[in-house]
């Protein structure tokens, strides 16, 4: 498999008053492969879940990137490779410029103070039996920023950051909603003053409603404390939201790159097309004309991907062009399409051109031609959609 090797950012919308430099993080060439062992006494590796496989990002200060893709893609271990919590089995990860791929034991304490992450389930994260007050100290404590009175004042502050009501210090997590377990998560996170944030499905168990009131929480807390976000979610119409460019993954790898909007309004990769048309439209009169376009097949296992472009069993552009060999038989590279823009499809220029209407709609006419079960929706069709910006900034928090 051919490492992705990104060239470096010059048009990355970072935040115009910092300098696109060194990035706060970069990975290159990331690869966690999980063993397949067989046998009770006498283990022995028999493959590998290729989970993350060669992948190269960098994320600049200030900057959230978000990463989406199907279910099984990697977007986990990916987070969870970047702030340490599985090892690598390949490849680098710099973290402001010092490379902590094999940091250990003081060192690794130091970094991770400095990398954070929020989870899915906030429920499953919080210790039940803690106070979110005890939950807060704790981080303090360890990392020696405060204790004591100190810690409790610190601990005030966070929840009060966070929107939490002040009585939240002494109360534990089941006596929130899922909403303020995710703000007491977040406030876990803050305790130590991160750079980093990796959100995965931060928002993904939420109604809509909280959804929005933490993406807004969360860009209202990136102001504040120049915080650098990893946004992880599986739908694209949360992501688009809150992130300045979007990176799409499929099997490990990542297929497509780019500033937030441009994928969303021209992705150029067929995956990328398929994830955009299953995103609802806010306006009814055009969401009633909207071209869902369906994935045939299932997701091939990561632990024996297809040849060549791992996409190639599944991709609809493949089709509209008469199956090329080169498909099934050459790895593409993610490569420049646009300033910023980056695309893993040796074909990626047919949808640039002008071929691009009429490759899309034959597409998602032979989509819609079929009676398809929800299952085979790459999102779900009732996602209802995240409120535009201009609503999401309407949106007061619940104090
Ligand atoms: N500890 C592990 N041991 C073995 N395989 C694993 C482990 N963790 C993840 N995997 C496998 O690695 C692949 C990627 O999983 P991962 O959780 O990173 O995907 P994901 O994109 O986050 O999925 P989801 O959207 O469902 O959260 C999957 O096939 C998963 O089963
Ligand atoms: S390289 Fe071929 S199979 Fe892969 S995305 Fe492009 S057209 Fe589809
Ligand atoms: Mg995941």
């Amino acid at each position: 498999m051919t490492d992705v090797v990104a060239e470096p950012e010059t048009s990355a919308p970072g935040p115009e008053s910092k300098p696109a430099a060194v990035p706060l993080l970069r990975t290159e060439g990331l690869r966690v492969h999980f063993p397949i062992t067989e046998g009770i006494v006498f283990q022995r590796q028999i493959g590998a879940v290729r989970a993350v496989d060669g992948v190269s990002l960098d994320v600049q200060r200030g900057e959230t990137l978000g990463l989406v893709g199907e279910s099984g893609c990697g977007k986990s271990t990916f987070a969870r490779a970047v702030i340490r919590l599985v090892e690598p089995t390949d490849g680098r990860i710099e973290f402001d410029g010092v490379d902590v791929t094999a940091l250990k034991g003081d060192a690794l304490r130091k970094m991770r103070r400095r990398m954070q992450m929020i989870f899915q389930d906030p429920y499953a994260s919080l210790n039940p039996r803690m106070t979110i007050g005890s939950m807060l100290a704790e981080p303090l404590r360890v990392h020696r920023i405060a204790s004591g009175r100190a810690a409790t004042r610190r601990a005030q502050q966070l929840i009060e950051i966070v929107g939490l009501p002040r009585n939240a210090l002494n109360r534990y997590p089941h006596e929130f909603s899922g909403g303020q377990r995710q703000r007491a998560g977040i406030a876990r996170a803050l305790a130590v003053q991160p750079e980093f944030i990796a959100a995965d499905e931060a928002v993904s168990a939420l109604d809509v409603s909280i959804q929005a009131q933490i993406i807004n929480l969360l860009a209202e807390l990136q102001a504040e404390f120049q915080l650098t976000y990893l946004f992880i979610a599986h739908d694209l119409s949360v992501v688009r939201h809150i992130s300045d460019r979007i990176a799409v993954m499929y099997l490990g790898e990542v297929v497509e790159l780019s500033p937030s909007r441009e994928l969303y309004d021209r992705p150029l990769h067929p995956y990328t097309c398929a994830l955009v048309s299953a995103v609802p439209i806010p306006d009814p009169k055009v969401e009633k004309t909207r071209k869902r376009m369906i994935l045939r097949g299932d997701v091939p296992s990561p632990a024996n991907p297809p040849s060549g472009c791992r996409f190639h069993t599944r991709c609809w552009l493949r089709r509209e062009l008469g199956d090329p060999e080169r498909c099934a038989a050459e790895t593409p590279e993610l490569r420049v399409m646009r300033p910023g823009h980056r695309v893993a499809c040796h074909f990626a220029e047919e949808l640039a051109g002008e071929r691009r209407g009429a490759l899309l709609a034959d597409a998602a006419a032979h989509s819609d031609a079929r009676d398809v079960s929800e299952d085979e929706l790459i999102a779900p069709a009732d996602v209802a959609p995240v409120p535009e910006p201009e609503d999401l900034r309407k949106d007061v928090i619940q104090h």
